[in-house]
């Protein structure tokens, strides 16, 4: 196992479109390698979901592990890799969602997300899966999603007023996180 080195924003791979895998391509002693090293990576980081451009490969693959015990009423996901992820939004409606992100370390911001999805993808053994994600666990599938086209969680917020430094938000922010209906974590 090998801790990889995050991309931090600022660097061009996060805002470079990832390059979808064929399915011939997974179960490669490189992608195997690569999907490896990013579970141990995320799990160095105490992430929840760790995309490929974060650590500067672009390639259209995420791994993610939401716990139930983070929330008790967040849909849980176990270990899961999603490649070349394709969401579709169930509603129009959104609600907001606590964001943090490694490659942004030090910052939350307040995100608008579909509330609730479907996504389609390959596992890590190239078979197609469809997963229906609501609330939390459907905001982590978008923001790593958005990772693989360029998007960072910045740009998905409609005010700039709620982004926090950490400390500063556990001091103003934290009491209110429940009302607005949201939590906060790292991906
Ligand atoms: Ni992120």
């Amino acid at each position: 196992m090998t801790i990889l080195k995050i991309a931090k924003m600022g660097h061009p791979v996060l805002r470079t479109p990832a390059e979808p895998i064929k399915p011939a391509e997974i179960s490669s002693t490189e992608v195997q390698t690569l999907i490896e090293h990013m579970i141990a990576t995320m799990e160095d980081y105490d992430g929840i979901g760790l995309a490929a451009p974060q650590i500067h490969v672009s390639k259209q693959l995420f791994v993610a592990e939401v716990p139930q015990s983070r929330k008790s009423d967040i849909q849980e996901l176990p270990l899961t890799v999603m490649i070349n992820p394709e969401v579709t939004p169930d509603k129009e409606d959104k609600v907001l969602v606590w964001e943090g992100c490694l490659s942004i370390p030090g910052i939350r911001g307040l995100v608008p997300r579909y509330n609730q999805i479907t996504v389609a993808y390959l596992d890590h053994k190239g078979q197609k899966k469809t997963l229906k994600a609501s609330g939390f666990l459907a905001a982590v599938i978008q923001h790593e999603t958005d990772h693989l086209n360029g998007t960072l969680f910045l740009d998905r917020m409609d005010s700039k007023a709620p982004l926090s430094f950490t400390d500063e938000w556990m001091k103003y922010w934290g009491e209110v996180q429940d009302v607005q209906a949201g939590t906060v974590t790292f991906l």
